[in-house]
């Protein structure tokens, strides 16, 4: 009879041994801390919306073999409502299953939520039929605005929730609008509407962040109490001083760089953007070896089918392909570029292996990394 009753004890001390899932920022480590351990990503940008479902797994598996953490990823408002109340999650459109790809390939996810995202989609993602009222003013305070944001939020963050990391899913950071600090607004009020809206559905747990130009004037507007602030920047820049336009707005918790530029956006009637591999694997390199958390916009641009296209003002509308001289081509298809980043983020999981991560040196003393890389060549080999 013991034998029978054996399996009982035994199992229930497993499930108490079962770590929570959690995800939060540490401010003392400077760092994210994931299921209780230190934790820094480094992921890639990738847009359902600019490739056909066909292929999203393929490219998904790409992004995983090049040994990143995570995907970021923004949510397009009109290419799902359509017509005011009327919501498209089917085919192309099915947010859901991309998520669950994601999920599926062992990839962490970092949801821009909108409602305005940019990203070189038309009207930055708001529908085009806001405008029906002229009097609207965009990305505000304005009641029109804020009563149709409210309803697609009720109907998009509702979804997000099961797949939170908290929950089981992928999803560890929801970004809150986009880049703010870059419009001429400047409206805290609508800041703080979408806090509360996103804290009403998402709850209380999740890490909500915005992202702003590195400068102090962007962070000026961009940035809110309450939701981490990180920066964007491109390669070639000087990363500590970067860095430290991030640390007047959050003077502890981690480095982030939300967008990292691996090559640039195309306008109509220009040469296509070409940015040499070297020089992002020289600046990737700088951001990592102080620990940094790095996202690559774009890891594969894809295309901008139909009218789904952008514009820049004064007008300069942006061409159909979005390939921005991206690690994977719009076709997919892996560059010199992908092997170049590929190598560089290798570096960091051997180091990685070799000091475990809880060494604060591995996060500041970058002659120190260079020894300890030494020392793990003659280790193995
Ligand atoms: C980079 O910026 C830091 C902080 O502003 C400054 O101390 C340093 O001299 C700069 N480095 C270069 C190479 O300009």
């Amino acid at each position: 009879h013991w034998l029978l009753l054996l399996p009982c004890p035994t199992s229930s001390l497993l499930s108490a041994n079962v770590p929570q899932r959690s995800f939060g920022i540490d401010y003392d480590c400077n760092c994210f801390v994931k299921d209780g351990s230190p934790f820094r990503y480094i992921s890639g940008s990738i847009h359902y919306s600019r490739i056909p479902r066909y292929y999203w797994k393929d490219r998904l598996v790409k992004m995983k073999m090049a040994g990143l953490d995570a995907i970021q990823m923004y949510v397009p408002w009109n290419y799902h409502e359509p017509r005011p109340g009327v919501y498209d999650f089917s085919g192309d459109r099915d947010l859901e299953y991309f998520l669950q790809l994601a999920h599926e390939t062992g990839l962490l996810v970092i949801l821009r939520a909108g409602p305005y995202i940019c990203a070189e989609w038309d009207m930055g993602g708001l529908p085009a039929w806001l405008l029906e009222k002229e009097s609207i003013v965009l990305r505000s305070s304005d009641l029109d605005y804020l009563a149709a944001v409210g309803k697609w939020m009720s109907v998009l963050l509702p979804k997000m929730t099961r797949y939170l990391y908290q929950k089981g899913g992928p999803i560890i950071m929801v970004q809150v609008e986009n880049e703010y600090g870059s419009y001429f607004a400047c409206d805290y009020d609508y800041l703080r509407f979408l806090q509360k809206l996103f804290r009403q559905y998402l709850g209380d747990e999740v890490v909500l962040f915005t992202t702003d130009g590195a400068s102090k004037s962007h962070l000026r507007c961009g940035a809110l109490q309450g939701l981490y602030a990180t920066v964007d920047f491109a390669p070639g820049v000087n990363v500590t001083a970067a860095f430290l336009t991030q640390r007047a707005s959050e003077p502890t918790g981690p480095l982030v760089n939300s967008e990292f530029y691996t090559g640039w956006l195309d306008h109509w009637g220009h040469r296509h953007s070409v940015v040499p591999a070297q020089a992002i694997a020289k600046t990737l390199n700088e951001i990592l070896a102080r620990g940094a958390n790095v996202n690559l916009y774009m890891f594969i641009g894809g295309t901008n089918f139909g009218y789904w296209n952008g514009a820049n003002m004064p007008y300069l509308p942006q061409p159909t392909s979005y390939d921005y001289d991206a690690p994977l081509s719009e076709a997919g298809d892996l560059t010199e570029k992908y092997f170049a980043l590929r190598e560089v983020i290798g570096m960091v999981s051997i180091l990685r292996t070799c000091l475990g991560y809880n060494s604060s040196l591995f996060f500041f003393n970058f002659s120190f990394v260079c020894f300890c890389l030494l020392f793990c060549f003659f280790f193995f080999f």
